[in-house]
């Protein structure tokens, strides 16, 4: 009897849970994210879920409390790094560095995702791209001795800048 009323209390909390609110929002994408052609697609397999505005919401992320998981996971991610607000002027290479140093030590993708999105494991192919792609962040902010990168220390746009004042090339 006692086992039936239990039953019977679970049930109805289980249902009782389900009116709990919850944010499953995409906002709009506001300033996507460009990475370089070898590296887009991986971000978006294994990251956009969590760090983006564009997440696919599985279907159990409308049953709670595992809603309340998933919700936090995309809320979470995105306020660390949202690869659809990228800030004007904010370092790419930074991020490079940072998503690496992540992967390397097996924090990113969350283990607790990837036993639900088994496409979303990064193969060796994927983590030689990440990890290239940092190396590149790495060397092209390099303080000294990096060649001529899309990234310019300070000290060469100075330079480049009395240059042009001394050709007399004002705008
Ligand atoms: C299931 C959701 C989820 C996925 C998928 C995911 N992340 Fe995260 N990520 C988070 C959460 C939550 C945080 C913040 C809390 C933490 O650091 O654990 C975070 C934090 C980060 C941070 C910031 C770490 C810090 O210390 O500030 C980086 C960088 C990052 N993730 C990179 C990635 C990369 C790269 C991928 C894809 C290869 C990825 N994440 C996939 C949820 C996710």
């Amino acid at each position: 009897m006692i086992l039936r009323w239990l039953l019977a209390l679970v049930v109805l909390a289980f249902l009782a849970i389900q009116f709990v609110p919850v944010d499953r929002s995409n906002p709009p994408v506001k300033a996507a994210f460009a990475a370089p052609p070898e590296v887009q697609p991986i971000l978006e397999r294994s990251c956009y879920d969590c760090h983006s505005n564009q997440t696919r919401w599985p279907w159990y992320s409308r049953v709670a409390p595992v809603s309340w998981m998933v919700t936090r996971h995309v809320r979470e991610g995105r306020e660390h790094l949202n690869f659809s607000e990228w800030e004007a002027g904010a370092e790419a290479g930074e991020v490079a560095k940072e998503a690496w140093k992540e992967v390397e030590a097996g924090k990113m993708p969350l283990p607790s995702y990837l036993l639900s999105h088994p496409s979303a494991r990064l193969s060796q192919a994927d983590r030689d791209a990440l990890k290239n792609w940092a190396a590149k962040a790495a060397a092209e902010s390099a303080p000294e001795g990096s060649p001529a990168g899309t990234a310019r220390t300070e000290k060469a746009e100075h330079k480049e800048r009395e240059e042009h004042h001394g050709e007399g090339h004002h705008e």
